[in-house]
């Protein structure tokens, strides 16, 4: 016979989220500024994390609240965990727990293998992988007391695929998927849910100088993504209807990789 019941898992008709705030890293520009507008607009209370952009942090911070939303502007460099330590306390103190994280801090230093430094090899790695370790740590025991928690991964179509050039951001890439599904399998009956979101092209900062290398051809849209349409998955991703979704990859690349 079936087995009934929930198995000990978080109730389903968790449709209320409790009281908590969202956390952006890297938000002070591109898909992470896109990322804390859309969640402020969802009524979270929403940290806007940067490294050192201090004006583009706080005019993100401003504009949500300009909305009628709340936010706070905090900086810390992620690769460095007595930083993410100190970004939660202050974070906790003034919002509540962090229930909801986005881990989008990242950063790219390309070069064929044979010349990529030790240098440009540490730096993408803490922090686009070794970064996002930190903060999950850091969000996870308040969203497992909770029994609520939203992690969203923001990796790339680059990791999964090979993109010569950037062995570095590939492996940091692909190990944020890999470090996505093993979280997600140990919190799933908890309520939280851990999943990634893949971009492929997308209109930033970091990627102003690759847009016209012919890029478009290989994508089926024929055009970059938007911040906002990356921001608009990891919405989805955070939301309370989202509650069955975990260890997943969420791919938006205008089908580049289908
Ligand atoms: N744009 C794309 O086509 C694309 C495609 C796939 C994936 N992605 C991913 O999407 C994420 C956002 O990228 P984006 O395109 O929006 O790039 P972006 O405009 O360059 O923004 C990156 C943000 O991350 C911050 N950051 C970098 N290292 C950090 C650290 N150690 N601690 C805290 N913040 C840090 C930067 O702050 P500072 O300037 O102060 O360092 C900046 O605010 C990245 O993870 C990127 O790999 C982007």
């Amino acid at each position: 016979m079936a087995e009934r019941g929930n198995g000990g898992g978080a109730k389903p008709e968790t449709a209320e989220r409790p009281r908590g705030c969202a956390l952006v890293t890297g938000a002070s520009r591109g898909i992470g500024a896109a990322s804390a507008r859309a969640l402020a607009r969802e009524g979270w209370p929403t940290v806007v994390n940067y490294r050192s952009d201090a004006s583009g942090a706080d005019r993100v911070a401003a504009e949500i609240a300009d909305a009628g939303g709340r936010a706070l502007a905090l900086q810390a460099d992620v690769s460095d965990p007595d930083r993410v330590k100190g970004l939660f306390a202050s974070a906790e103190a003034e919002l509540g727990p962090v229930l909801c994280l986005v881990n989008n801090a990242g950063m790219r230093a390309d070069g064929l293998s044979p010349q990529i430094t030790d240098e440009q090899w540490r730096a993408v790695l803490d922090a686009n992988l070794d970064g996002a370790f930190h903060t999950t740590r850091a969000a996870l025991g308040g969203m497992l007391r909770a029994r609520f928690g939203r992690i969203v991964n923001i990796a790339s179509v680059v990791g999964p695929r090979a993109n010569p050039g950037q062995a570095n951001y590939a492996a940091s890439k692909a190990g944020l998927i890999g470090m996505t599904r093993t979280v997600a399998a140990e919190v799933a009956r908890r309520g939280v849910t851990v999943n990634a979101v893949a971009p492929g092209l997308v209109e930033t900062k970091l990627t102003e100088d690759v847009a016209g290398n012919g890029l478009l051809e290989r994508i089926p849209a024929r055009r970059a993504g938007t911040p906002e349409e990356v921001a608009a998955c990891v919405r989805f991703l955070a939301s309370t209807d989202a509650a069955y979704v975990t260890g997943t990859t969420l791919t938006v690349d205008g089908g580049m990789s289908a």
